[in-house]
């Protein structure tokens, strides 16, 4: 097709979904919630924990708190495939934030994405997910936030590319992905079983980073494919039992909840937050969790290759040979490399891998993974010191070229008994480019 004919096309379809947008928006369009004349008082102190519970298990004020911003008080940038939202202000100012949100108004929110004044909210905000959230729940958490002190402050203008700043357009996303379902789930939470399901598939929206995204935006199915977020990889969460590292329970209430498991690594990228939020909830919480991950494990394994690997030792990546297949001379550069930038830190011998409690670097799945972008990802940025787990690793991005970290991968991967990644110095090059702060 010509260009010019493809654009009037391309125009055309673009009218006539805004227009069939706006008529339906008009036709379903949420009504304004009368506000609110004062702000309401806060809750007991019993009332307040219970709802700093909820929040946190929901992970509110990773996203509505902007670096070094007062907490919920919006304006943190959310990069998405169609553009950058910006969170808005969770605090009761009355003005710029929800002080005059009735619990209806707050309520309709959570299930329905529709903001007080009935305008339809932007999905980066997980409502799919909290739509089937419990009442108690929601009301807890509206209890809790407004006994938060509140902040005046308004999120910047979004900067979404057009067709999708016309929000009366979500009314088709809404159809298409918004399913507020059995009501009586979350009812049903009386077995670790039932809490671990209702905590991942509604609070925790575990899905939005591990499912993958549909060229709409909306999340794949079957969920828990695993997805990307950020330029990281999340791993399917439905083969954590198979490839060379499988995961068992207890193993995973370390990780969820310390943001560090001895047999597989650290939380890290977008991950970390979520383990941040787990470590300040009871213990029961994170059990319940795990024990719903086990339950959704699929037989097959990670990668079939994984499962042939011989089992390799902790020791492996730092001693063992490495065979890339660029010959003997990138095997020396590589071992020198590696004893130069990291062996300090994760050779068996180096203080803190002897003082126990450490994974070799050939169980974490940055390493036995199927895509290069962990590593990449954890080598150019490092692991800053921001959470409950004791760990930090120092950045490489000014110290290593995009080449030597293929090289460094090469050797690591081969340690773990695994065939090299390819293109990894061009994957490096790109990522360091996207996420170049
Ligand atoms: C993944 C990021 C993310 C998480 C997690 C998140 N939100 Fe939001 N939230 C947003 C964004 C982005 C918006 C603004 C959407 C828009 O402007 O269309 C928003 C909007 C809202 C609004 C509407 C406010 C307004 O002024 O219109 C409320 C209420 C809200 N969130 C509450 C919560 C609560 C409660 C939680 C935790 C249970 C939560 N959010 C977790 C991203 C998030
Ligand atoms: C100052 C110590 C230090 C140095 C130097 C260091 N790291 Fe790390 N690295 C860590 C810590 C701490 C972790 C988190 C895991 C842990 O606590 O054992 C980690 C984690 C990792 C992970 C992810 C494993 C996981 O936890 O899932 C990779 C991959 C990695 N490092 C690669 C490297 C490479 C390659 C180098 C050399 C270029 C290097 N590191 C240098 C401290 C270090
Ligand atoms: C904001 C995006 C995001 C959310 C939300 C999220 N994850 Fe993750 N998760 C990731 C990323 C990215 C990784 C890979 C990072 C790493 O290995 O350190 C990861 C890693 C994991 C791992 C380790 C998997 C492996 O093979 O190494 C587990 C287990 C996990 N997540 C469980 C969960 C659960 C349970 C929830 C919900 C309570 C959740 N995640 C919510 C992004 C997310």
């Amino acid at each position: 097709m010509k260009l010019r004919t493809f654009a009037t096309a391309a125009a055309s379809v673009a009218a006539v979904l805004a227009v069939s947008a706006a008529g339906l928006y008009l036709w379903v369009r949420p009504a304004e919630l009368a506000p609110l004349a004062h702000v309401p008082a806060a809750g007991t102190a019993t009332l307040v924990a219970a709802g700093a519970r909820v929040v946190a298990l929901g992970d509110c004020m990773v996203c509505h708190t902007a670096a070094h911003g007062p907490a919920y008080a919006g304006g943190r940038a959310l990069d998405t495939p169609f553009g950058t939202i910006y969170s808005t202000n969770i605090t009761p100012d009355p003005d710029t934030g929800i002080g005059r949100w009735s619990p209806e108004a707050f309520r309709r929110a959570m299930r329905e994405g529709v903001a007080r004044d009935g305008h339809l909210l932007y999905p980066a905000f997980p409502y799919i997910h909290y739509t089937r959230m419990s009442d108690t729940d929601i009301d807890l958490a509206y209890g809790y936030l407004m006994s938060r002190t509140p902040v005046r402050s308004e999120a910047p203008p979004n900067g979404l590319v057009f067709p999708l700043n016309f929000r009366p357009l979500l009314a088709f996303w809404n159809a298409l992905y918004l399913h507020p379902g059995d009501a009586a789930i979350p009812a049903r939470q009386d077995t670790p079983l039932a809490r671990g399901r209702y905590l991942v598939d509604t609070l925790g929206h575990c899905a939005s980073c591990h499912s993958g995204m549909t060229a709409l935006g909306g999340e794949r199915h079957p969920p828990f494919q695993g997805g990307n977020i950020d330029g990281w990889d999340a791993p399917a969460l439905t083969r954590l039992n198979g490839g060379a590292a499988p995961w068992t329970q207890a193993e995973l209430v370390d990780y969820l909840s310390g943001g560090l498991s001895a047999a597989h690594g650290a939380a890290k990228g977008p991950m970390r937050a979520v383990t941040e939020r787990l470590a300040g909830v009871p213990r029961e919480d994170v059990e319940a969790i795990a024990v719903y991950l086990m339950s959704i494990q699929s037989d097959a394994p990670a990668h079939a290759a994984a499962v042939a690997a011989p089992a390799v030792p902790a020791t492996a990546t730092a001693t063992g040979t490495a065979t890339a297949t660029s010959g003997a001379d990138a095997d020396t550069r590589a071992s020198r490399l590696f004893a130069g930038a990291c062996a300090g830190c994760h050779a068996a011998p180096a203080p803190m891998m002897r003082s126990g409690g450490r994974p070799a670097l050939a169980r974490s799945s940055a390493v036995l993974g199927e895509r290069p972008d962990n590593f990449i990802l954890t080598v150019l940025h490092g692991i800053p010191v921001d959470g409950a787990a004791p760990v930090y690793m120092p950045p490489f991005a000014d110290t290593l070229s995009d080449e030597q970290i293929a090289l460094l991968a090469a050797y690591v991967r081969s340690g773990a008994g695994q065939p090299a990644w390819n293109a990894v110095a061009q994957h490096s090059a790109k990522l360091r480019k996207e996420t170049h702060e």
